[in-house]
Protein backbone atom coordinates (compact mmCIF):
# COMPACT_ATOMS: atom_id res chain seq x y z
CA UNK A 1 0.00 0.00 0.00
CA UNK A 2 3.14 2.60 0.83
CA UNK A 3 4.24 2.49 -2.84
CA UNK A 4 0.48 2.71 -4.09
CA UNK A 5 -0.16 6.54 -5.32
CA UNK A 6 -2.12 9.29 -4.03
CA UNK A 7 -5.28 9.82 -6.12
CA UNK A 8 -6.37 13.65 -6.40
CA UNK A 9 -9.06 15.54 -8.41
CA UNK A 10 -10.50 18.51 -9.10
CA UNK A 11 -13.05 19.53 -12.30
CA UNK A 12 -10.31 20.47 -14.16
CA UNK A 13 -6.73 22.14 -13.82
CA UNK A 14 -7.48 23.70 -10.67
CA UNK A 15 -6.68 20.98 -8.45
CA UNK A 16 -3.05 20.89 -9.91
CA UNK A 17 -2.12 24.17 -7.25
CA UNK A 18 -3.01 21.35 -4.69
CA UNK A 19 -0.90 18.57 -6.99
CA UNK A 20 1.95 20.98 -7.41
CA UNK A 21 2.06 22.09 -3.54
CA UNK A 22 2.06 18.01 -2.78
CA UNK A 23 4.59 17.66 -5.10
CA UNK A 24 6.89 20.19 -3.45
CA UNK A 25 6.25 18.99 0.04
CA UNK A 26 6.34 15.11 -0.84
CA UNK A 27 8.84 14.78 -3.64
CA UNK A 28 9.21 10.75 -3.42
CA UNK A 29 5.55 10.48 -3.06
CA UNK A 30 3.55 9.30 -6.61
CA UNK A 31 0.62 10.92 -8.01
CA UNK A 32 -3.05 10.15 -9.48
CA UNK A 33 -4.33 13.20 -10.86
CA UNK A 34 -7.94 13.15 -12.64
CA UNK A 35 -9.40 16.70 -13.95
CA UNK A 36 -12.80 16.12 -14.53
CA UNK A 37 -12.74 17.83 -17.97
CA UNK A 38 -16.17 15.79 -19.16
CA UNK A 39 -18.36 17.76 -16.29
CA UNK A 40 -15.98 20.84 -16.04
CA UNK A 41 -17.26 23.26 -14.24
CA UNK A 42 -18.98 22.25 -11.15
CA UNK A 43 -19.65 25.60 -9.26
CA UNK A 44 -22.60 26.13 -11.71
CA UNK A 45 -24.07 22.77 -11.02
CA UNK A 46 -26.33 21.57 -8.40
CA UNK A 47 -24.50 19.96 -5.60
CA UNK A 48 -25.92 16.68 -5.93
CA UNK A 49 -24.74 16.55 -9.63
CA UNK A 50 -21.36 18.09 -8.31
CA UNK A 51 -21.48 14.92 -5.90
CA UNK A 52 -22.45 12.13 -8.69
CA UNK A 53 -19.69 13.15 -10.67
CA UNK A 54 -17.16 13.25 -7.81
CA UNK A 55 -17.94 9.90 -6.59
CA UNK A 56 -17.40 8.65 -10.15
CA UNK A 57 -13.69 10.35 -10.09
CA UNK A 58 -13.35 8.60 -6.71
CA UNK A 59 -14.34 5.37 -7.34
CA UNK A 60 -12.42 5.65 -10.07
CA UNK A 61 -9.03 6.08 -8.48
CA UNK A 62 -9.52 3.79 -5.94
CA UNK A 63 -9.98 1.36 -8.65
CA UNK A 64 -6.77 2.06 -9.35
CA UNK A 65 -5.35 1.23 -5.40
CA UNK A 66 -4.55 4.59 -4.56
CA UNK A 67 -3.53 5.27 -0.87
CA UNK A 68 -5.32 8.01 -0.33
CA UNK A 69 -7.77 10.56 -1.77
CA UNK A 70 -7.34 14.31 -2.01
CA UNK A 71 -10.92 16.30 -3.38
CA UNK A 72 -8.58 18.93 -4.58
CA UNK A 73 -11.77 21.35 -5.26
CA UNK A 74 -13.78 23.11 -2.55
CA UNK A 75 -17.25 22.63 -4.44
CA UNK A 76 -16.73 18.52 -4.55
CA UNK A 77 -15.43 18.89 -1.00
CA UNK A 78 -18.73 20.88 0.13
CA UNK A 79 -20.82 18.52 -2.42
CA UNK A 80 -19.40 15.09 -1.38
CA UNK A 81 -16.81 15.15 1.59
CA UNK A 82 -18.99 13.17 4.28
CA UNK A 83 -20.11 11.00 1.74
CA UNK A 84 -17.11 9.90 0.67
CA UNK A 85 -15.68 9.64 3.98
CA UNK A 86 -18.11 7.03 5.09
CA UNK A 87 -17.68 5.32 1.46
CA UNK A 88 -13.64 4.50 1.00
CA UNK A 89 -11.42 2.69 3.50
CA UNK A 90 -8.64 4.93 2.37
CA UNK A 91 -8.11 8.53 4.11
CA UNK A 92 -9.96 11.26 2.42
CA UNK A 93 -8.54 14.88 2.55
CA UNK A 94 -10.07 17.91 1.48
CA UNK A 95 -9.22 21.36 1.17
CA UNK A 96 -11.59 23.96 3.06
CA UNK A 97 -10.97 23.17 6.38
CA UNK A 98 -6.87 23.47 5.74
CA UNK A 99 -7.76 27.15 4.10
CA UNK A 100 -9.86 28.13 7.14
CA UNK A 101 -7.40 27.47 9.59
CA UNK A 102 -4.77 29.16 8.16
CA UNK A 103 -6.82 32.10 7.72
CA UNK A 104 -8.06 32.11 11.31
CA UNK A 105 -4.21 31.76 12.24
CA UNK A 106 -3.21 34.93 10.05
CA UNK A 107 -6.46 37.73 9.74
CA UNK A 108 -5.35 40.41 12.07
CA UNK A 109 -8.94 42.36 12.19
CA UNK A 110 -11.20 38.95 12.03
CA UNK A 111 -12.30 40.13 8.66
CA UNK A 112 -12.23 37.85 6.62
CA UNK A 113 -13.10 37.40 2.75
CA UNK A 114 -14.20 34.21 0.80
CA UNK A 115 -14.34 33.89 -2.61
CA UNK A 116 -15.25 30.24 -4.50
CA UNK A 117 -17.67 28.79 -7.14
CA UNK A 118 -21.81 29.41 -7.10
CA UNK A 119 -21.83 26.43 -5.48
CA UNK A 120 -19.64 26.50 -2.68
CA UNK A 121 -20.54 29.69 -1.42
CA UNK A 122 -24.34 29.17 -1.86
CA UNK A 123 -23.57 25.62 0.06
CA UNK A 124 -22.55 27.89 3.01
CA UNK A 125 -19.67 25.23 4.10
CA UNK A 126 -16.59 27.88 4.54
CA UNK A 127 -19.77 30.07 6.63
CA UNK A 128 -19.99 26.71 8.80
CA UNK A 129 -16.20 25.73 8.90
CA UNK A 130 -15.77 29.22 10.19
CA UNK A 131 -18.38 29.26 12.77
CA UNK A 132 -16.08 27.83 14.91
CA UNK A 133 -13.61 30.59 15.03
CA UNK A 134 -15.37 33.17 17.99
CA UNK A 135 -15.75 36.33 16.79
CA UNK A 136 -15.12 36.23 12.70
CA UNK A 137 -17.05 37.76 10.36
CA UNK A 138 -17.03 36.31 7.20
CA UNK A 139 -17.99 37.98 3.82
CA UNK A 140 -18.69 35.40 0.68
CA UNK A 141 -18.56 36.46 -2.51
CA UNK A 142 -19.15 33.64 -6.17
CA UNK A 143 -16.60 34.66 -8.74
CA UNK A 144 -18.12 32.36 -11.44
CA UNK A 145 -16.16 33.96 -14.63
CA UNK A 146 -12.93 33.12 -12.65
CA UNK A 147 -12.41 29.04 -13.17
CA UNK A 148 -14.13 30.27 -17.24
CA UNK A 149 -11.17 31.85 -17.92
CA UNK A 150 -8.39 29.85 -17.19
CA UNK A 151 -10.20 26.47 -18.06
CA UNK A 152 -10.45 28.81 -21.86
CA UNK A 153 -6.37 29.10 -21.33
CA UNK A 154 -6.90 32.92 -20.21
CA UNK A 155 -5.28 34.43 -17.00
CA UNK A 156 -4.61 38.29 -17.64
CA UNK A 157 -6.34 41.02 -19.55
CA UNK A 158 -8.83 43.21 -19.39
CA UNK A 159 -11.27 41.36 -18.96
CA UNK A 160 -9.70 39.21 -16.28
CA UNK A 161 -9.23 42.77 -14.28
CA UNK A 162 -12.53 43.98 -14.76
CA UNK A 163 -14.21 41.17 -13.68
CA UNK A 164 -12.22 40.96 -10.53
CA UNK A 165 -12.66 44.61 -9.50
CA UNK A 166 -16.36 44.05 -10.00
CA UNK A 167 -16.63 40.72 -7.85
CA UNK A 168 -14.07 42.10 -5.63
CA UNK A 169 -15.82 45.19 -4.59
CA UNK A 170 -18.17 43.82 -2.15
CA UNK A 171 -15.00 42.37 -0.11
CA UNK A 172 -12.73 45.58 -0.55
CA UNK A 173 -15.96 47.67 1.26
CA UNK A 174 -16.32 45.29 3.92
CA UNK A 175 -12.46 46.03 4.75
CA UNK A 176 -11.01 42.16 4.94
CA UNK A 177 -7.69 41.87 6.23
CA UNK A 178 -7.32 38.30 4.75
CA UNK A 179 -9.20 36.52 1.59
CA UNK A 180 -9.46 32.87 1.38
CA UNK A 181 -8.97 31.41 -2.29
CA UNK A 182 -11.87 29.53 -2.08
CA UNK A 183 -11.71 27.35 -5.24
CA UNK A 184 -8.52 25.78 -6.21
CA UNK A 185 -8.55 27.43 -9.89
CA UNK A 186 -7.66 30.91 -8.15
CA UNK A 187 -4.39 30.84 -7.23
CA UNK A 188 -3.57 31.08 -10.71
CA UNK A 189 -5.19 34.10 -10.84
CA UNK A 190 -3.74 35.17 -7.36
CA UNK A 191 -2.01 38.36 -9.18
CA UNK A 192 -4.67 39.84 -10.41
CA UNK A 193 -6.98 39.08 -6.97
CA UNK A 194 -3.81 40.31 -4.97
CA UNK A 195 -3.85 43.68 -7.24
CA UNK A 196 -7.28 44.63 -6.77
CA UNK A 197 -7.83 44.04 -3.19
CA UNK A 198 -4.04 45.96 -2.30
CA UNK A 199 -1.25 44.79 -0.71
CA UNK A 200 -2.75 44.69 2.88
CA UNK A 201 -5.15 41.94 2.44
CA UNK A 202 -2.83 38.88 2.47
CA UNK A 203 -4.22 35.67 0.41
CA UNK A 204 -4.73 32.06 1.86
CA UNK A 205 -4.79 29.34 -0.69
CA UNK A 206 -5.48 26.04 0.54
CA UNK A 207 -3.34 24.07 -1.38
CA UNK A 208 -0.18 24.38 0.61
CA UNK A 209 -2.18 23.83 3.79
CA UNK A 210 -3.79 20.73 2.19
CA UNK A 211 -0.45 19.35 1.45
CA UNK A 212 0.72 19.88 4.89
CA UNK A 213 -2.24 17.67 6.64
CA UNK A 214 -1.43 15.13 3.34
CA UNK A 215 2.16 14.78 4.97
CA UNK A 216 0.52 14.67 8.42
CA UNK A 217 -1.95 11.93 7.63
CA UNK A 218 0.56 9.46 5.58
CA UNK A 219 3.26 10.17 8.52
CA UNK A 220 0.16 9.57 11.25
CA UNK A 221 -0.89 6.61 9.12
CA UNK A 222 2.96 4.80 8.40
CA UNK A 223 1.65 5.18 4.40
CA UNK A 224 4.67 7.09 3.65
CA UNK A 225 6.04 5.80 0.09
CA UNK A 226 9.31 3.78 0.53
CA UNK A 227 10.20 2.95 -2.86
CA UNK A 228 13.98 4.37 -3.81
CA UNK A 229 12.83 4.92 -7.37
CA UNK A 230 11.47 8.21 -8.87
CA UNK A 231 8.07 8.31 -8.45
CA UNK A 232 5.63 8.43 -12.00
CA UNK A 233 3.12 10.95 -11.54
CA UNK A 234 0.01 10.36 -13.66
CA UNK A 235 -2.17 13.32 -14.75
CA UNK A 236 -5.95 11.84 -16.62
CA UNK A 237 -8.96 14.15 -17.58
CA UNK A 238 -12.11 12.92 -18.43
CA UNK A 239 -12.52 12.63 -22.07
CA UNK A 240 -14.36 16.32 -22.81
CA UNK A 241 -17.84 16.45 -24.33
CA UNK A 242 -18.62 15.92 -27.72
CA UNK A 243 -17.82 19.22 -29.63
CA UNK A 244 -15.50 20.91 -26.85
CA UNK A 245 -12.06 21.00 -27.21
CA UNK A 246 -9.74 20.19 -24.01
CA UNK A 247 -6.72 22.58 -23.03
CA UNK A 248 -5.89 19.97 -20.14
CA UNK A 249 -2.55 19.01 -21.72
CA UNK A 250 -0.99 22.55 -22.61
CA UNK A 251 -2.34 23.95 -19.31
CA UNK A 252 -1.41 21.69 -17.26
CA UNK A 253 2.33 21.13 -18.57
CA UNK A 254 2.14 24.98 -18.37
CA UNK A 255 1.52 25.45 -14.71
CA UNK A 256 3.39 21.44 -13.35
CA UNK A 257 6.20 21.97 -16.12
CA UNK A 258 8.50 18.68 -16.18
CA UNK A 259 6.33 17.16 -13.53
CA UNK A 260 4.35 15.69 -16.25
CA UNK A 261 5.07 13.14 -18.24
CA UNK A 262 2.18 12.40 -20.32
CA UNK A 263 -1.84 13.06 -20.05
CA UNK A 264 -4.05 11.13 -20.69
CA UNK A 265 -8.39 10.54 -21.62
CA UNK A 266 -10.45 8.08 -19.80
CA UNK A 267 -13.84 7.71 -20.40
CA UNK A 268 -16.12 9.90 -17.81
CA UNK A 269 -18.83 7.74 -15.70
CA UNK A 270 -22.46 9.73 -16.21
CA UNK A 271 -24.57 7.14 -13.49
CA UNK A 272 -23.52 6.70 -10.06
CA UNK A 273 -24.98 4.26 -7.29
N1 LIG B 1 -11.62 24.14 -8.62
C1 LIG B 1 -12.91 23.89 -8.12
C2 LIG B 1 -13.14 24.41 -6.73
O1 LIG B 1 -12.20 24.46 -5.97
C3 LIG B 1 -14.12 23.99 -8.98
C4 LIG B 1 -14.15 24.88 -10.16
C5 LIG B 1 -15.36 24.57 -11.03
O2 LIG B 1 -15.35 23.53 -11.66
O3 LIG B 1 -16.30 25.38 -11.05
O4 LIG B 1 -14.23 24.71 -6.35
Amino acid sequence: MNDSPIGIFDSGIGGLTVARAIIDQLPNEELFYIGDTAHTPYGDKPLAKVREYALGVMDELVEHDVKMLVIACNTATAAVLADARERYSVPVLEVIKPAVRRAVSVTHNKRIGVIGTRATVKSGAYQDAFSAALDVHVEAAACPRFVEFLESGTDSGEEVLAAAEEYLAPLKAAGVDTLVLGCTHYPLLAGVISYVMGPDVTLVSSSEETAIDVYRTLQGENLMRTAATAPSHIFAETAPRVGRTSNFARLSQRFLGPAITHTTSIPAREENA
